[in-house]
């Protein structure tokens, strides 16, 4: 046991920065999630030296608050003109987004783009082709990698300590209404799309190697909701030798709570806390149990995991782990998950391409 606590002390599960690789970065899109961003790359020494929205007064607060010395403009091509700017961080909603990861990887640019990557997979792997033609990186922004807990029960998983995993079972309880007259509410699979593709991820980080047979979802809305998208929803995977389930109930008023179990041939991890701030993680093996101390937040230090890896692979020449390749796999997930959910039938991932676009209600 020793020795396995000995390796359990030693997970070096926080995010990560470059040597010596410090290129400018420009950003754009100053929206609601931008300020975790910057906090996160302010923090992590990282170099921002131009910030874009079309509301220049967004991007002009953003400079103001994190990087005093950069532009804010509200024409985004120029970042893209300007050969110092070596990385791009587009933090826009994912129509916007295709036009200007494509426009980013065109001028040359490594693009790290936000999380849902695309509506329609195949415009996905295009974005992937464009990208490796250009010679440049494509990353996409799933920085619940980084969050401490996910990111230390990830490198838990692929030690093999808990052995073989057969079963990933995760479920968040939280008050998602904040979303209440922003662009959030007219996305019609909130919840499936737009916040667990998190989560779809997770369970692939947590079972590499497998493929994912068939996706069954369903939505609700909940009990005296009166939001326009689904609250509630809930997503079963099947795999050969293991199985997953999703839960989410986006509407609890009081007693957050949010819990990720992982069944394996050799012990368990178990990590649950009031919300994805807070966490207490446990790895279980046979011989007794390990409770790590862990620190940091998902949010802003999940952002500075994202960044900081795309950062480290364009350093190390070697490739990206939150590759846009591999972050489709993660969709596909998804968007079988969402497609279940409106057909009432089991999606085998892959066969769906595109999320729907219609509004809820409709
Ligand atoms: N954990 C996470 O990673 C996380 C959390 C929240 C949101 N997000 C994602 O981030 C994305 C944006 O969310 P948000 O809350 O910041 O949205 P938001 O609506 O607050 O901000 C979007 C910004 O993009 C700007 N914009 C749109 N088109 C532009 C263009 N062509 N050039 C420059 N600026 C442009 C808008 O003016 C706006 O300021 C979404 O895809 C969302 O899912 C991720």
């Amino acid at each position: 046991m020793t020795c396995r606590i000995d390796h359990l002390a030693a997970i070096a599960y926080l995010p990560q920065s470059p040597v010596s690789y410090s290129p400018n970065i420009g950003l754009i899109g100053c929206g609601g999630i931008a300020g975790y961003h910057l906090q996160a790359y302010q923090a992590a020494g990282f170099k921002v030296t131009a910030l874009a929205d079309l509301d220049k007064t967004r991007a002009t607060a953003r400079r103001d608050d994190y990087f005093p010395d950069a532009l804010a403009t509200d024409d985004f091509q120029k970042i893209l003109g300007d050969d110092s700017i070596e990385v791009v961080d587009i933090t826009t909603h994912p129509a916007e987004r295709v036009a200007l990861i494509r426009a980013a990887l065109m001028a040359g640019k490594h693009v790290l783009s936000q999380k849902p990557f695309v509506l329609d997979l195949d415009v996905g792997f295009e974005l992937v082709e464009l990208a490796a033609k250009q010679g440049r990186y494509l990353a996409v922004n799933q920085n619940g990698r980084w969050a401490p807990h996910f990111s230390y029960a990830r490198l838990v998983a692929g030690s093999g300590m808990i052995g073989n995993i057969f079963g990933v079972h995760m479920s968040c309880h939280w008050d998602h209404r904040w979303v209440r007259g922003t662009p959030f509410e007219q996305i019609r699979h909130l919840i499936l799309y737009d916040y667990a593709i998190h989560w779809f991820d997770m369970v692939r980080c947590f079972l590499p190697e497998r493929k994912a047979q068939r996706v069954f979802a369903s939505t609700a809305r909940a009990a005296g909701q009166d939001l326009k998208p689904n609250l509630l929803a809930q997503s079963v995977i099947e795999f050969e030798d293991a199985q997953a389930t999703l839960a989410f109930d986006a509407c609890v008023p009081a007693g957050p709570q949010e819990r990720t179990y992982l069944s394996g041939t050799n012990g368990s991890l178990t990590s649950s806390g009031s919300g994805n701030q807070e966490q207490r993680l446990t790895v279980n093996l046979t011989e007794g149990s390990w409770t790590p101390t862990l620190t940091g937040k998902w949010f802003p230090d999940g952002f500075h995991g994202t960044m900081g890896e795309l950062l480290c692979a364009i350093e190390q020449k070697r490739p990206c782990s939150i590759d846009a390749a591999d972050n489709l796999e993660s969709l596909a997930l998804c968007f079988a998950a969402v497609a279940s959910a409106e057909s009432g039938l089991p999606v085998r991932p892959g066969a769906v391409r595109k999320m729907p676009t219609n509004p809820p209600g409709n």
